[in-house]
C-alpha cells in the first residue's frame, strides 16, 4: 500500500531525472529490489513506528516538539555518554535531537565532520554503528526522535568511491564531476558563488592522482557527487534507509542546493534539485515511512519556499527546512532595533501555511551567518541592502560603535565585499561584552535578548532548534585557533564543550546568569508544549504593529488565536488593546508567564525585550 500511495511521487520524478537514458529500466528494477530489501531488513519495532507515524502523520508538527542540537564529543565525551544525559535532556523538554556530523569522516581537517568517509560507520572517536543503535533505542524509549547528517552533495575524498575514482575506474569517476582540463570549469565558475571564498577559493579541484579536474563546492577534500547519474541515486537512497534501519528518525540533508549543475547558472536550487529531493522522500515513505527529512538550503529568502515543497511538489519534498531568513532578520532587527525590514521579508516571502510540513527554527548553529538580506528587499524598507549588510557584520563583529555584540569574521569574500559572522548566541547578544565589563543592566539586557530570541522560535511555527549552550549562555571559545585542523575555521569560536558545572548550577536553581537562561529556555519550551495554536500545521500571520521596535504574529487556530509579540529595543512601547483585540486577542493573558496582562489606558506595556503571547 506504501508503494502504491508514493509510486507515482517516486517514479514520475525519475523517469524526468534518467529516463532517457539506455539503462534506465535496470536502474529502476535496481531501486526496487533496494526498497524491498530495505523494508525486510527493517526492525520490527521501527515498523510499530512506521504504522504510528503513518497514523499521525502530524507528529514532527506538533506544539510539543523541541529539539536539540550538539556535538557528540562537546556534549556527551561519546556515543554510550548520551545515555548520561537523557535527564537534562528531558527535563529541558526535548524531544529531538540532531547529533552533528557522527558518521565516519576523513583524518584531519573533515569540515567539522561534513567530509564523510563512510555513511555506514559512526565515527570511531565517538562509538560504534551497533552503540548508536542502542542509544537511538533509549532516546525513543524517551518519545526522543534523533536526527542525523546525511551529507548528499559531496563525499570526503577518501570515500571508497574517490579511492576508486583516483585509481581510474571509471565507474566510480562517473560518481562525480570531474574535468580532463581546467576549460569548462573555468566556463562554470563565471556564475559560481564560493562558498569559502577565503580558505578555499574556486570550486574545482585539480586531483593529482587522477591527473584530472574535480568540483569541489567546498574544500578540496570534499568532492563534490554526480546527482545526474542513476547509480549515485541508488547508492544514497541505500545509505539513507541504512541508516534509517539503525533508529535514525530524521535525515538532515546537508547542502542540497547545490546537487544539480547547469552551465551558465549559480548551480544552486535548479529545479532537477527538488525532483531529486521528492523521490528521495517518496523512498523513504515506501521503506522507512517513520522517518523525515530536514533539508538544509542557506539560500536567499525568495529561494526558500520550494524546499519545503512548492508548484508540484506541493507536500511531497521537505518535512522541515532550515528558517534561516527568521534566524537573519532576528539578529538584524536587534542591532537596527528596527522590525520593518523583518515584517516586510517575513510577509512577503513566506505564506502563512506550508503542506505537510514546517520550518526548523533557529537563532544560532553550528555555522556561520550570512547577511541573506537582498538589495530589493532592503530598498522596499528604505535601506541600502550592501550597507545595511556592512552595517550588521561590522556591528556582530564589535567594531560598530556602540555594539554590544563580540563576534568573529568568517570567509571576507573581497570581490563580493560579503562578510560572515561567527559567535555564540550569548556573545552576540551582547553577555560576554557585559560580564567583562561588569555591566549588571548589559547582563539583564543580553538575557532577555537570549530569551526573547528563543521565545521568537519557539512561537513563529516549525520546531525549535536550541543550539548546545545556548541555554546556558555559553560565550565564545577562543581556544580553537590552538587546535591546527580548526585555527583556519572560525565557526569553531561558537562550538564550545558543555559546560556541565553551569548545568548543574541551572538545576540546582541558581540565581547566575546561567541558572536564569536555563529557567527561561525551560519555561518557554514548557509553555509551547501546553499552547496548542502554536502547532506547526497553523498559519502564522504576520502583522503590522504600526512600531518599528516590534514584531508580531498571530498564529491563528480554530478553537483562537495567539498573538506574538516581541520588543527588540531595550526602550518601553507599547500597542493598544483594541489593536490587540482587532487580532483575536481575548483573554489578555500570556500564554508564555501565564500571567495576566494589564491594559491600563487601553494599551499593553512592552518592557525591553519582552516577549508576550496573548491569548
Ligand atoms: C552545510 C554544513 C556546513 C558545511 C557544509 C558543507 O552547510 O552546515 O557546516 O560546511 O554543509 O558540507
Amino acid at each position: 500500500m506504501r508503494l502504491a500511495r508514493s509510486r507515482d511521487d517516486l517514479f514520475g520524478m525519475l523517469e524526468r531525472l534518467y529516463g532517457q537514458r539506455g539503462d534506465y529500466e535496470a536502474f529502476r528494477g535496481k531501486l526496487m529490489t533496494a526498497l524491498r530489501k530495505a523494508w525486510e531488513a527493517r526492525p520490527e519495532d521501527l515498523k510499530w513506528l512506521d504504522l504510528a507515524r503513518d497514523l499521525e502523520p502530524d507528529w514532527f508538527q506538533r506544539e510539543g516538539q523541541v529539539g536539540y542540537v550538539f556535538y557528540i564529543d562537546r556534549f556527551a565525551g561519546t556515543l554510550k555518554g548520551v545515555l548520561d544525559r537523557l535527564d537534562y535532556l528531558e527535563d529541558l523538554g526535548v524531544t529531538y535531537v540532531h547529533f552533528m556530523p557522527c558518521l565516519k569522516p576523513r583524518k584531519g581537517d573533515s569540515d567539522g565532520g561534513y567530509s564523510v568517509a563512510d555513511y555506514r560507520s559512526i565515527n570511531p572517536a565517538y562509538g560504534t554503528m551497533q552503540e548508536f543503535e542502542e542509544v537511538a533505542a533509549a532516546l525513543r524509549a524517551r518519545g526522543i526522535s534523533v536526527c542525523i547528517d546525511m551529507v548528499l552533495n559531496h563525499t570526503a575524498r577518501e570515500h571508497a568511491w574517490a579511492r576508486k575514482a583516483r585509481k581510474g575506474d571509471a565507474r566510480y569517476r562517473d560518481y562525480y564531476l570531474t574535468f580532463e582540463t581546467d576549460k569548462l570549469p573555468r566556463a562554470y565558475e563565471e556564475y559560481l558563488v564560493e562558498v569559502f571564498p577565503d580558505t578555499a577559493p574556486g570550486s574545482f579541484s585539480y586531483d593529482a592522482d587522477m591527473g584530472r579536474w574535480v568540483w569541489t563546492t567546498f574544500n578540496t577534500h570534499q568532492w563534490d557527487l554526480n546527482w545526474a547519474n542513476p547509480a549515485v541515486f541508488l547508492e544514497m537512497v541505500e545509505v539513507m534507509l541504512y541508516l534509517a534501519n539503525r533508529g535514525a528518525e530524521v535525515l538532515r540533508l546537508d547542502a542540497v542546493a547545490f546537487m544539480w549543475k547547469r552551465l551558465g547558472t549559480r548551480c544552486q536550487s535548479e529545479p532537477e534539485v527538488h525532483m531529486i529531493l521528492q523521490a528521495l522522500r517518496a523512498a523513504c515513505r515506501i521503506a522507512a515511512p517513520a522517518v523525515i527529512h530536514l533539508e538544509e538550503a542557506i539560500v536567499s529568502p525568495g529561494e526558500m519556499i520550494p524546499y519545503l515543497g512548492a508548484g508540484e511538489h506541493t507536500g511531497k519534498e521537505g518535512n522541515l527546512a532550515y528558517h534561516n531568513s527568521l534566524m537573519v532578520q532576528f539578529w538584524s532587527a536587534l542591532a537596527a532595533r528596527d522590525t520593518a525590514l523583518m515584517t516586510h521579508v517575513m510577509r512577503t516571502h513566506f505564506p502563512p501555511v506550508v503542506q505537510n510540513a514546517t520550518y526548523a527554527t533557529y537563532i544560532r548553529c553550528h555555522d556561520d551567518i550570512g547577511w541573506a538580506v537582498t538589495d530589493e528587499d532592503a530598498a522596499a524598507v528604505g535601506l541600502s541592502g550592501p550597507a545595511h549588510r556592512a552595517f550588521l557584520s561590522e556591528f556582530y563583529e564589535g567594531g560598530f560603535p556602540g555594539s554590544f555584540a563580540k563576534g568573529a569574521l568568517f570567509q571576507v569574500n573581497e570581490e563580493t565585499g560579503d562578510k560572515r559572522i561567527s559567535g555564540s548566541f550569548a556573545s552576540l547578544a551582547g553577555l560576554e561584552a557585559a560580564l567583562e565589563a561588569g555591566d549588571v543592566r548589559g547582563v539583564d539586557l543580553a538575557i532577555d535578548r537570549i530569551l526573547t530570541g528563543h521565545a521568537l522560535i519557539a512561537s513563529y511555527g516549525g520546531i525549535p532548534l536550541i543550539y548546545m549552550g545556548d541555554e546556558l549562555g555559553l560565550l565564545n571559545d577562543y581556544g580553537y585557533a590552538d587546535v591546527p585542523a580548526h585555527a583556519h575555521d572560525s565557526r569553531w569560536v561558537h562550538r564550545p564543550a558543555m559546560d556541565w558545572e553551569a548545568a548543574a548550577g541551572a538545576a540546582a536553581e541558581g540565581t547566575g546568569v546561567a541558572a536564569r537562561i536555563h529557567r527561561g529556555v525551560r519555561q518557554i519550551m514548557a509553555a509551547r508544549a501546553r499552547l496548542a495554536p502554536l502547532h506547526g500545521g497553523n498559519a502564522t500571520l504576520v502583522q503590522d504593529t504600526g512600531s518599528r521596535a516590534l514584531f508580531a504574529f498571530t498564529r491563528e487556530a480554530p478553537a483562537g488565536a495567539v498573538l506574538c509579540l516581541f520588543n527588540f529595543t531595550e526602550g518601553w512601547h507599547s500597542v493598544s488593546a483594541d489593536w490587540c483585540r482587532d487580532n483575536g486577542v481575548r483573554l489578555f493573558r500570556d500564554g508564555l508567564s501565564g500571567s495576566g496582562v494589564e491594559t491600563g489606558n487601553g494599551r499593553v506595556a512592552l518592557p525591553p525585550y519582552a516577549r508576550l503571547w496573548l491569548m
